[in-house]
């Protein structure tokens, strides 16, 4: 059902990507980029975009929706690297730096995450998009200093230690969730969606960022290397709490099935046009990678 729109996304990051001098570092942008993924945050933005009435006509979302695509795949390849998680498969193929070395790998993620920018804030036509520099901004809070950074970095210096529930939510709420709620938020303002919309796009980035990481631990223990296109077990290696490991696998099922139904829920109260949001979000919910 959104396989279009995901051509339509595959397309344009392929056009960003489309290797120039010095050659090398661009492929290895492109390589992890390319190989694959769901795709999720784009799509949301996308759909949270028409969900609110966004200008169809306004083409210029696609390169914010890209953006934001570059900036988890950095993340990925950072994620994957030695020093952090040190897993070998991402998105069924060798990580960045087991492709190609590690300075690249570090090259590759910092060149995903400046250009996603740049892609952003450099209006070829020279209008000034306030809704474009704000959905920038926000994306900026939620990837660094308000998110995804953060979040990792709590990840990180929590390894081989028995963390309590609350830092646990910290961790799953901004390392994952912080990216969720940006593609959620940034498709509302491009949209022109009033504040109170946006406040409800953001507790359902909350709800769906948190339920996405259970799930992602749950997927860590219980799915298959092939089907996961990157290593199992990758969490007890690095001796990492999860919510698995604090509360078992039958409440992290239970918990998951409970904020994604809050999710829906909310996404409903955002009216008819955000059927096709709501669908995805509901697609999510059986996902098996
Ligand atoms: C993996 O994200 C990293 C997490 C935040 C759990 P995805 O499961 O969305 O990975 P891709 O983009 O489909 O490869
Ligand atoms: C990392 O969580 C989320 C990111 C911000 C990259 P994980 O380390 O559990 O993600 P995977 O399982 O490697 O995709
Ligand atoms: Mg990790
Ligand atoms: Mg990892
Ligand atoms: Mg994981």
């Amino acid at each position: 059902m959104f396989d279009e729109l995901i051509k339509q996304i595959d397309k344009c990051l392929e056009g960003f990507l489309k290797p120039v001098y010095p050659e090398k570092i661009y492929e290895a942008m492109g390589y992890s980029v390319m190989a694959g993924g769901k795709r999720m945050r784009p799509l949301l933005m996308l759909l949270a975009f028409k969900a609110v009435g966004g200008d169809e006509s306004d083409e210029r979302i696609m390169s914010t929706a890209c953006a934001l695509e570059m900036i988890h795949t950095y993340s990925l390849i950072h994620d994957d690297l030695p020093a952090m998680d040190n897993d070998d498969l991402r998105r069924g193929k060798p990580t960045c730096h087991k492709q190609f070395d590690e300075a690249t790998a570090i090259l590759a993620g910092d060149g995903l995450l400046t250009y996603a920018f740049q892609l952003m804030l450099c209006d070829p036509t020279l209008e000034f998009k306030p809704k474009y520099t704000r959905a920038a901004a926000e994306i900026a809070y939620l990837s660094g200093m308000g998110g995804m950074l953060v979040g990792q970095a709590v990840d990180v210096e929590s390894e081989g230690k028995q963390i309590d529930a609350k830092t646990l939510e910290y961790i799953h709420k901004n390392k994952t969730g912080g990216l969720i709620k940006a593609a959620l938020k940034a498709g509302g303002i491009i949209g022109g969606a009033d504040e109170e919309t946006l406040k409800l796009l953001e507790e359902i980035g909350e709800d769906m960022g948190y339920a996405f990481q259970i799930k992602d631990d749950i997927l860590d223990i219980t799915s298959t290397e092939e089907v996961l296109g990157k290593p199992i077990l990758s969490d007890e290696k690095n001796q990492k709490v999860t919510y698995v490991s604090l509360y078992g696998l039958e409440k992290a099922q239970k918990d998951y099935e409970k904020l994604s139904l809050a999710a829906l829920e909310k996404t409903k109260r955002l009216g008819g046009r955000a059927k096709p949001l709501y669908d995805y979000i509901e697609s999510l919910v059986d996902r098996v990678k």
